[in-house]
């Protein structure tokens, strides 16, 4: 059967991020179920999920509190459209969200993936400042090395040149930030010596052109796609107050981070920063159903609050917005936060996982080890001391992710970056047991086509 399906899915399927080509002598790994952290072939073969199945897996796949919720829901109504029509997972769930977050957030607008939450973000700010009567602010604000999802708005607000680069001719004018890069400083600052330079740009910007400025949008404390890049909570402090002072509406996009993944709910409080519109998908339903919210001010939910004539609707809607089976799973999901209360395990959990990543900065390729809770990441160079990169012909990451599978774990390196992703149940013995095995593939310069000595 299994070599039936593979058969088939060479036959009919065109996989996402995926060069199929590098398929074309090899299967990919044809999942059959999954359990806590596992993910298991059809012959039962266990493989760690290391990376929540996309950053999304937050307390273990399978779990019976969800998968209850889930079911019960199903019973009653799978889908519904949310325009002239609600149902009671939506409105409790909403209610949930406005709970969780800071006192200012206070409306939820429910869409179906991450890149829709931010891209909701940019349209309700753009229509914000129209009906506000100051149109001319309509430029947008992004950084070099972020990443907000895959659809042209989004894309227009990214810097990720690999992934964006085939698109270009396409996308729409917005600024970009130098990355606050701490191991390759653009600034040539060094790392925790710095005044954050890298925010000068910011400063300049909004002095000379904040006036025709809609919005700067940041992912809070880690550059997920753009390389695992952390950066320090002062930066984002710091461009709150910035875009604060200079009327800017400020975007968070917590669609990877969001849900306790950094060891806080929100990446956003490590920082003390309150939003105008804070994005969020992923974790929201724990991974078990595509669901995203954007959640944002009264301020901002009152400028288009008006009768019909005055053209002030939000023209944007998703056939699946708020759908009803992904509100019962995020309602799930929040039920266990309060019965599990992940954050008193995470508090050993984390440390212990950046104990056990100590000594991969030992190894001669390893350039640099970065922790923000349950993500870590570790930059794999050719020379340590000139911070050379691989080339990308290496394909160090395809090395790795092969040696990965034989040792019964999911890695899938961002290029040279070889990352964990790990579910905030993970427990002490499954960080051990994979940092272990972890180990013995990068340990292994013959996983590392190119690395020379
Ligand atoms: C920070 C961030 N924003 C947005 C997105 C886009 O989410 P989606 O893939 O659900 O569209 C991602 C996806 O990885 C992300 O990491």
């Amino acid at each position: 059967m299994s070599d039936l399906l593979q058969q088939k899915d060479r036959k009919y399927l065109w996989h996402p991020y995926t060069q199929m080509h590098d398929y074309a002598e090899r299967d990919l790994l044809l999942v059959d179920r999954a359990e806590g952290l596992m993910l298991y072939d059809p012959a039962g073969r266990p493989y760690f999920d290391t990376i929540s199945s996309w950053w999304c897996i937050l307390h273990g796949h399978n779990h019976p509190t969800i998968r209850a919720a889930v079911h019960r829901q199903l019973d009653r109504l799978e889908q519904v459209l949310l325009a002239g029509l609600t149902h009671e997972p939506a409105i409790l769930l909403a209610e949930q969200l406005v709970e969780r977050t800071p006192a200012l957030l206070a409306k939820v607008f429910f869409s179906d993936n991450g890149s829709t939450a931010c891209e909701i973000a940019v349209k309700m700010s753009l229509q914000y400042w129209r009906h506000r009567g100051r149109p001319e602010r309509r430029m947008f604000v992004g950084i070099k090395r972020g990443y907000h999802g895959d659809t042209i708005g989004t894309m227009s607000l990214g810097g990720v040149p690999e992934f964006h680069q085939a698109f270009a001719g396409m996308l729409f004018d917005s600024l970009r930030l130098p990355t606050p890069y701490c191991y390759r400083c653009p600034m040539g600052q060094t790392q925790g010596a710095c005044d954050l330079e890298c925010l000068a740009p910011l400063e300049t910007l909004l002095a000379q052109k904040g006036s025709t400025i809609a919005g700067l949008i940041l992912e809070p404390l880690i550059l997920a796609a753009g390389g695992m890049i952390v950066y320090p909570a002062a930066y984002l402090t710091k461009a709150a107050a910035l875009c604060r002072a200079h009327g800017v509406h400020l975007i968070l996009d917590e669609v990877a981070t969001g849900f306790g993944r950094t060891g806080t709910l929100f990446a956003m409080e490590q920082a003390g920063v309150v939003p105008d519109f804070l994005c969020i998908s992923k974790g929201l339903t724990a991974g078990y159903l595509p669901l995203a919210a954007t959640v944002t001010t009264d301020e901002i939910y009152d400028a288009f609050y008006a009768p019909y004539a005055e053209g002030k609707t939000f023209f944007h809607g998703h056939t699946f917005t708020g759908n009803p089976l992904g509100c019962a799973a995020a309602l799930g999901s929040l039920q266990v936060f309060d019965q599990e209360r992940p954050f008193e395990r995470l508090a050993m959990t984390i440390p212990h996982l950046g104990a056990r990543l100590a000594r991969f900065k030992e190894l001669p390729w390893v350039g640099d080890l970065r922790q923000l809770g349950m993500i870590a990441a570790l930059e794999l160079v050719l020379d340590k001391e000139t911070k050379e990169p691989f080339r990308t012909e290496d394909r160090v990451g395809w090395g790795i992710y092969q040696a990965g599978l034989k040792e019964g774990l999911i890695l899938r390196p961002l290029g040279n970056i070889l990352y964990l992703w790990l579910p905030i149940s993970t427990t002490v013995a499954e960080i051990d047991e994979i940092t272990e095995r972890m180990y013995r593939v990068i340990a292994d310069p013959a996983n590392l086509n190119g690395w020379r000595k």
